[in-house]
Parts: structure tokens; sequence; C-alpha cells
């Protein structure tokens, strides 16, 4: 962290005289209402493609730039960082009402780098692209460990616990497993405590006494999402149902599908008119280019004159 505020006071001074594509790049306050804005329709967008698994926050702003083009066009680039929620992706809730997965439970975040257009001071999300990967903590005894989605004493308890609840809920359906969201494990006194949380969705039957059940059409049927634990055999389930027309509406791409073996991944990539700004790991902080001043040089006259000496970038962490 502390690192990343060196580069960018650094990269404050440094960048504008040396972009390796000899575009020109103007470095904006990551801490700035325009990059609030920014950053919220980014959110936004980047939630509605995302059709499995959680909502996703806003933690960081991690870079956020101007490129001017020859012919005077702009795009602004954006690095953000994002936490993974604990609302399900059709919850109804808006994501400010979400709680974030804390880190003890094996927390998921995205780094993505976003390129926008403005008009009329109002951004819009070009392109993206996303990284998601599961925070790295030290691993206890007695924490709790997320496992593979198809692991198999978790998808035992999903089909155990599912199949208890159709036969004991009061909604004239059969509901069948979407998909599974996580799969934990946790290591306890008298043995193991396991929880699982995954998407159901409602099939054509309405009694298990039905035979042959298939999921109804996405968007005329009820989504639930289930929270069922075992708790060293002591095993409970409780679902929410959400109304018919709560699945998000299909983003202006293909739905992502997309998991990994633990977790369920943002797009990796929507660029559809090829911008060519997310190809090149330029302007990623990691890689910011950055210029080792001597004291003597002289200081380049900076856009802004802020008042306090603040990092220009990142902006500041909102969850941890
Ligand atoms: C770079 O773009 C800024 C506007 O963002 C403009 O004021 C400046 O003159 C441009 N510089 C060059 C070298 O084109
Ligand atoms: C910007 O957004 C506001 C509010 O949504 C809207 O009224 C305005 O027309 C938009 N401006 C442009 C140039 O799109
Ligand atoms: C789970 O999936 C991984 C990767 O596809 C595979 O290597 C592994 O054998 C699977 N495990 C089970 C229990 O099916
Ligand atoms: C059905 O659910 C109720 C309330 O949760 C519970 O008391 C009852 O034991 C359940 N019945 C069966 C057959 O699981
Ligand atoms: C559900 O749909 C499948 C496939 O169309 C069909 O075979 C099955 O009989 C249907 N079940 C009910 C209860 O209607």
């Amino acid at each position: 962290m502390n690192l990343k505020v060196l580069i960018g006071i650094l990269g404050l001074v440094a960048y504008a005289s040396c972009s390796p594509l000899k575009l020109n790049v103007t470095q904006l306050l990551c801490n700035s209402p325009e990059a609030a804005a920014a950053a919220q329709v980014s959110l936004d967008f980047i939630n509605a493609q995302h059709t499995h698994g959680y909502k996703y926050t806003l933690n960081q702003i991690e870079d956020f730039e101007v490129v001017t083009k020859p012919d005077g066009t702009q795009v602004y680039l954006l690095e953000l960082e994002f936490l993974e929620t604990k609302c399900h992706v059709y919850h109804p809730k808006p994501v400010s009402e979400c709680e974030v997965r804390p880190k003890s439970e094996m927390a998921v975040e995205a780094d993505c780098d976003v390129v926008l257009s403005e008009a009329g001071g109002n951004f819009s999300v070009v392109a993206f692209k996303c990284k998601t990967e599961i925070e790295t903590i030290d691993l206890c005894t007695g924490c709790i460990i997320l496992d593979a989605l198809n692991d198999t004493d978790g998808n035992q308890l999903v089909r155990n616990t599912l199949e208890n609840l159709n036969k004991n809920h009061t909604l004239p359906a059969i509901f069948a497993l979407h998909y599974i969201g996580r799969l934990t494990h946790q290591v306890i006194s008298g043995g193991f405590r396991r929880t699982a949380e995954y998407a159901i969705i409602e099939t054509n039957c309405t009694s298990v006494d039905d035979g042959s059940c298939v999921p109804l059409d996405l968007a005329v049927a009820r989504h639930g999402f289930c929270h069922a634990e075992d708790n060293v055999n002591n095993v409970q389930a409780a679902c929410d149902v959400f109304e018919v027309g709560s699945a998000p509406p299909a983003g202006p791409v293909s739905p992502s599908t997309k998991q990994g073996l633990k977790h369920h991944e943002l797009t990796a990539l929507h660029d559809p008119s090829a911008t060519g700004y997310l190809s090149s790991e330029s302007h990623s902080a990691e890689k910011a280019p950055v210029v080792k001043r001597t004291a003597g040089d002289p200081q380049p006259a900076l856009v802004a004159k802020p008042e306090i000496l603040l990092p220009r970038c990142p902006g500041p962490v909102i969850h941890f």
C-alpha cells in the first residue's frame, strides 16, 4: 500500500512526460467527484453484465487518467478494485445495502480496468476487463475454507437441503438447482461445519410427485437463493424466493457464465469496439512508468495545485 502511494506520487511528476504510447495522458485525482461518478457507472455496468454469483461493490479507485487522442477525442481510463457482497445477483437490494463478504470468509475481489467516454458530464462504459481472485489469507485451524464448487460433500448438502425444501414449503412450485454460489467448510469441535449457498429456479412441476421437472424459462421462472448449513450433522436451510422478473436484465453483451474452481468470475473482457486501451498493460498501477528523480531536477508545473499535498491516487479504501 505504501509502495503504491509512493508510485502514485512519483507518477504524478513523471508520467505525463514519458508516456510510452506517445498518447497525451493526463493524470486525474482518484479522490474527486468525477472519479466517483465514473466508478459508479462502471460498477453498475459491470454488475449488470454479471448473471451468476454475487453483486460486487467498490473498494478502491486505484487510478484515473484521461487520454486525448490526436483528433481531440478523449477516453477516461479507470482502475478499480471491487469486492464481492453477500447479495446474489438477483437480489432486489441495491448494492449499497449489501453486506460485503468479510476477509474471514475468504473474500473474493476483482480488479477491473475500465475505458469510459464522457459527454455532458455523464460517463459511459466503452470497454472493460476484470480479473477475479480469492483474497489470500493466512490459513489456520478453525478458519473458514472455501471449497471447490464441485466439492462432493458440499454438493451433497445442496441436494439434501433442496430435496427437503421442495417437500416443505408453501408455494405450489418445485425448484431445481440453478447453480452453486459458494461452499465452505470449517473444523469445529466435534467435526465439521459446512455451508452452501445456491441459486434455485422454478420448474414446470408443482408437486414432488410430478415426475420429470425441467426449469422454466429464465424470464418467467421464480428465482431463489438458499443458505444451508451442516453443523456437525445438525442441518438447517432457508431460501429467499424472488418474484418473477427479478432476474437481472441481460446486459448489452451475452451473460457471463464463467466460474473459477471456487468462485464466480466477472466478465474477463468486454471490448466490442476493440479500443486497444485494454490489451496493453501500460496503464496498470503495477507497471506505471516511474522515473527516478534526483533532488536537483526541476519540478514540472502541476495542472491543479492542491492546498494540501495528497497522493493523487489511489483513492481511499472503502471496506478493507
Ligand atoms: C493534452 O490534452 C490536454 C487536454 O486534456 C490539452 O490541454 C493539452 O494541450 C494536450 N497536450 C498536448 C501536448 O497535446
Ligand atoms: C447527462 O445526464 C443527465 C441526467 O441523467 C441528463 O439529463 C443529461 O441529458 C445527460 N447529458 C448528456 C449530454 O447526455
Ligand atoms: C472438480 O473440478 C476439477 C476441475 O474441473 C476437477 O479436477 C476435479 O476432479 C473435480 N472434483 C470433483 C469432486 O468432481
Ligand atoms: C417443515 O418446516 C417446518 C418449519 O421450518 C418444520 O417445523 C418441519 O419439521 C418441517 N417438516 C419437514 C417434514 O421437514
Ligand atoms: C415438464 O417438462 C418436461 C419437458 O417438456 C416434460 O417431459 C414433463 O412431463 C413436464 N412436467 C410436468 C409436471 O408438466
